[in-house]
């Protein structure tokens, strides 16, 4: 079954917890938390403070994903503020085998991301390190774009690839989900999608998820 992580980056800041409560009420498996720092992307969201406040609230899957610049300077912190599962970008990162390394050695999991230009195969030499790909269907920075078709070959390939390696990492879509979309993801090999203004657009958050999990 296709997991949800609504992207609380289009959620109302102002209701925080109530909003991820209502996601999580609403059979969200995960919440997908999207870290910008005006380098690696041209926009700014939130970083450790958020977290940690909210860590403090539920016991949810949080779901970081870094769009940051040399990630290795924070991902302790970030795993401090509470991430379960730790995002960094290859093209933000020139060490990106340790930093899987250390989101593991601190038992939380690790995974690597691609934007829609990068290669599929430079997340390949960290496969083994990996609990989750991230593959971007959109380019990274701002919620509310619409997905670039050719990213899903991106998804399908990958997937050979761990059949081919025997490997069980999980394979997320971030970007441009929603009921017209889910089903490509879904039938190109998805195993979790990230859904921001799909999720937290509609009135009703319960119906939102189940129409892209049944997509
Ligand atoms: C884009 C972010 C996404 C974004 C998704 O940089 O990584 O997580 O919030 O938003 P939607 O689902 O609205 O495209
Ligand atoms: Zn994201």
């Amino acid at each position: 079954m296709i997991k949800i992580s609504p992207s609380i980056l289009s959620c109302d800041f102002s209701r925080l917890e109530e909003e991820a409560k209502a996601v999580l009420d609403a059979g969200a498996e995960y919440l997908h938390m999207d870290v910008m720092d005006g380098m690696f992307v041209p926009n700014m969201s939130f970083g450790f403070p958020i977290i940690a406040s909210l860590r403090n609230k539920t016991d949810a899957v949080f779901d970081v994903h870094l769009m940051i610049e040399k990630p290795e300077r924070y991902v302790e912190r970030f795993i401090k503020a509470g991430a379960d599962i730790i995002t960094i970008h290859t093209e933000a990162c020139a060490c990106v085998k340790e930093v899987l390394e250390t989101i593991r050695a601190a038992r939380k999991k690790a995974a690597v991301c691609v934007n829609p230009k990068t290669p599929i195969e430079y997340t390949y030499p960290y496969l083994d390190l990996c609990d989750m790909v991230l593959v971007m269907t959109v380019q990274a920075g701002y919620g509310g774009q619409a997905l670039i078709p050719y990213t899903l070959n991106k998804v399908r390939q990958l997937k050979e690839e761990r059949e081919r390696r025997g490997l069980s990492f999980e394979i997320e879509v971030d970007g441009g989900i929603n009921e017209e979309t889910a089903a490509a993801a879904i039938e190109a090999g998805a195993d979790v999608m990230v859904a921001g203004s799909a999720v937290f657009g509609k009135k009703d958050y319960k119906q939102a998820i189940n129409v892209l999990k049944n997509a």
